[in-house]
């Protein structure tokens, strides 16, 4: 309603004169779930194509008990940003990298997916009807979360025979309760995210059910988040639950090349391409435990965590330390990425869309 929108008197000048915003506490965005006005959905019978989308009030859906999701977890999510510029515009970051994601995902689950033109406009309209729920300039963003759903309704173990692509929406501060300060991780040595022809290397949504065990652990003991050994010989890094992992050794930036058990992701993929033109030389290659323990720093990407500089890891109960607060080369590189995803530098690689 008009009464719970406020002139953003607070903010930058040219920005106040152009937007309305919510009424919510800005300054103290985390990463939970805040509703907002509307959400996009769109169906497809199996074998057709996806067809009809439309935006509706945000709220509860409609499921069979017999949904192909809910018995056997044949969905898929993604997650990409929108941030506002200082002139009140808004820009997408690389949402056709994640429409692309959602695809390979969905051949992998035996799910249609929207076209691209499809995913990039669908988030378009999204985030244009909650406009007034994307924070101002430096408080945040508005998390985009499309999602894949076998919404048919299916008995026996087969493919469901219809398909919900749905997007909410949610204004996100940082994702860690550390804020942007370092967090310390557990290198998990029993349990398993993925293995070698299995689904790690796709955003479906039982990758993150089966380390919420491992996670809840992890913080039990105080640690923020939980970093994955390859299953076959326990020695290569593969991901934290939550984003992929980078480790630094002089001018040198090492992370886990990916090979179907780690996500691929579309921050990790763009801090390799930000590192490389600042002047490092990057490696997507097997990084071992023992290249973790002796690097100089170590960082992790995602498009909920950015870069989220790591402080110490441990590992068969030994613990690693990577110095106070944040590296200079996490630093450099966390700088350059949220500058461009600002709308601060100018956007050479033309990673962004501007609404
Ligand atoms: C993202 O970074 O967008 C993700 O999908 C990770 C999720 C666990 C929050």
């Amino acid at each position: 309603s008009a009464s719970s929108l406020r002139p953003s008197a607070t903010l930058s000048n040219n920005f106040s004169e152009t937007t309305e915003l919510v009424d919510i506490d800005w300054d103290n965005l985390g990463f939970g779930l805040q509703n907002t006005d509307y959400m996009y959905m769109m169906k497809c019978e199996k074998g057709g194509a996806f067809s009809k989308g439309e935006l509706k009030p945000f709220g509860n859906i409609e499921l069979n008990p017999a949904a192909g999701v809910l018995n056997y977890g044949q969905g898929l999510f993604e997650g990409l940003k929108a941030h506002r510029k200082q002139d009140g515009s808004i820009l997408l970051f690389r949402p056709e990298e994640n429409a692309a994601r959602m695809k390979l995902g969905a051949e992998r689950m035996c799910m249609p997916a929207p076209t691209t033109e499809q995913f990039v406009q669908a988030v378009k309209d999204t985030v244009l009807a909650n406009k007034r729920w994307v924070p101002p300039p430096g408080k945040g963003s508005l998390y985009i979360r499309p999602l894949l759903l076998g919404s048919g309704a299916v008995l026996g173990l087969a493919p469901a025979p219809e398909y919900t692509f749905l997007i909410y929406v949610s204004p996100v501060g940082n994702y860690f309760k550390e804020g942007l300060a370092p967090i310390n991780l557990i290198i998990e040595n029993d349990l398993h995210r993925a293995t070698p022809g299995g689904t790690g290397g796709v955003k479906t949504i039982g990758n993150y059910a089966a380390v919420l065990k491992a996670q809840s652990a992890a913080k039990v003991k105080g640690y923020s988040d939980v970093l994955y050994l390859d299953c076959v010989h326990k020695r290569y890094l593969e991901e934290v639950s939550s984003c992929n992992i980078f480790v630094v050794k002089g001018n040198v930036i090492s992370t886990p090349a990916i090979k179907g058990t780690i996500l691929p992701g579309i921050t990790r993929k763009s801090i390799i391409d930000v590192a490389r033109s600042q002047g490092f030389q990057v490696e997507e290659k097997l990084v071992s435990v023992d290249e973790l323990l002796d690097a100089d720093e170590v960082f992790c990407t995602g498009t909920a965590v950015v870069l989220t500089p790591v402080g110490s890891v441990t590992h068969l109960g030994k613990r690693v330390s990577y110095g106070e607060g944040t590296g200079a080369v996490s630093q450099k590189l966390y700088t350059v990425l949220t500058r461009l995803q600002l709308g601060l530098i100018e956007d050479e690689m033309n990673w962004t869309v501007e609404l």
